[in-house]
């Protein structure tokens, strides 16, 4: 394929935050030589490249009670060299909906010999596992794994971590084009062939996020991720002194990073993972608060943002998720110690004037489950890998 080269980057301590880079074209052929990328701008990905990457990556696909028509495309859209592990908090009761999850996923693996993983977040084997390592920030009152699909990511990169991979790319279940999420992949291996570190994220932008409403309507923005993006921009303007437009993925689900990175990040629960993903990295890598890893600092941490071919079409899910996603994105800035008084204001009456919260009213804090390095992750790992057949489709 063909992208844009990143052009600038923002840097805050060790973090090298790269501005949108734009898909040039989807495909850039066997024979087809660049002029040097200096003169155009352009970076040619040659698809050596891709597979490379694909090979070292599994897709974690979240779904909760999604239709089976668009799971099925979803997976078909997968590159096939990537291993798809599914992590599904779907129903069980009178209709099973995760076995017909689980059905059709063996069905697709059986056409085309692929290898894949599929598990149930209820399932008490994992949360067995992630009690005696000591890792019970995934857990309910019930001991069983809590609802999210934050929790439902970290679930998936641990069986990615026990399959050996090095990268996780993450593909939510509802996408309605399996062409657009082919590219979705492919760009996460883009990215990732242009780090330097090994601490590295691919976050997706859409080029459209098409509504349908009598007619169709190719919207460039969702509502959320616009509110989001300029208040985590206002959060590194005020640390920096310069307005700043870098961010432009904060609510992101489709994104991906290196197993590396993955380990040390923190996720918040519930829709708020991917703009703390942000947060986090600015707190403690951003040189403002002190660190304690040196081995990442050293390193740094690189992140792209790129901007798909494909436009984005998902389910819609009403209005009232619509205002659950902002009150905690924006409450993982609010609760940030990055975040000063003014901005905080700003977000209060961001909030207030949107009819989320009302006049008093504080936006509560987001629930953060610890980074994995924080538990045994190698003895979680372990007692899955121990596990594994069961998860495995194609025994
Ligand atoms: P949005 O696209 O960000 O508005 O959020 P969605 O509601 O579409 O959720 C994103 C993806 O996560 C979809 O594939 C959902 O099916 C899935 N998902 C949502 N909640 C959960 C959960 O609690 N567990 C799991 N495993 N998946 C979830
Ligand atoms: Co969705």
């Amino acid at each position: 394929m063909f992208i844009e080269s990143p052009r600038y980057t923002e840097r805050l301590g060790s973090v090298r935050l790269n501005h949108v880079q734009s898909v040039i074209a989807l495909d850039s052929g066997l024979k087809n030589q660049l002029p040097p990328h200096s003169a155009m701008g352009v970076v040619k990905i040659d698809e050596e490249t891709i597979k490379h990457y694909e090979d070292r990556m599994a897709i974690v696909i979240p779904v909760k009670d999604e239709k089976l028509k668009l799971f099925e495309g979803v997976v078909s859209g997968v590159p096939q060299d990537c291993l798809v592990i599914v992590v599904s908090n779907s129903q069980r009761e009178k209709v099973d909906r995760f076995r017909m999850e689980g059905d059709a996923l063996d069905q697709l693996c059986r056409f085309t010999l692929r290898q894949a993983l599929i598990v149930h977040q209820k399932d008490p084997a994992i949360a067995r596992a992630a009690m005696d390592a000591d890792y019970n920030d995934l857990l309910d009152e019930d001991g069983l794994v809590r609802d999210g699909k934050s929790e439902a990511m970290i679930i998936g990169l641990l069986m990615a971590k026990a399959a050996g991979k090095e990268y996780v790319g993450f593909v939510d279940a509802d996408n309605y084009f399996p062409g657009a999420v082919l590219e979705y992949v492919r760009n996460y291996a883009a990215g990732f062939s242009l780090a330097q570190s090994r601490y590295s994220m691919v976050r997706i932008l859409w080029q459209y996020k098409p509504k349908i409403s009598g007619i169709l309507y190719l919207r460039k923005w969702g509502r959320i991720s616009e509110v989001t993006n300029k208040y985590l921009n206002s959060l590194i303007s005020t640390k920096t002194g310069f307005e700043t437009e870098v961010v432009r993925t904060s609510n992101a689900g489709e994104h991906a990073m290196s197993m590396q990175l993955a380990e040390i990040l923190p996720f918040a629960s519930g829709y708020a993972g991917e703009p703390q993903e942000l947060v986090s990295m600015f707190e403690n890598f951003g040189g403002i608060l002190p660190t304690k890893d040196i081995k990442v600092m050293e390193q740094g941490i690189d992140i792209f943002q790129i901007e798909t071919r494909n436009p984005h079409l998902h389910e819609e899910k009403g209005n009232e998720h619509l205002n659950e996603m902002l009150l905690s994105s924006l409450s993982t800035i609010y609760h940030s110690p990055l975040c000063d008084e003014e901005l905080k204001q700003a977000i209060l009456a961001e909030l207030i004037g949107q009819g989320i919260l009302k006049k008093g009213e504080e936006p509560p804090p987001v629930y953060i489950n610890a980074p994995l390095k924080k538990g045994k992750v190698l003895q979680l790992v372990e007692a899955i890998q121990s596990d594994f057949d069961k998860y495995h489709v194609l025994h």
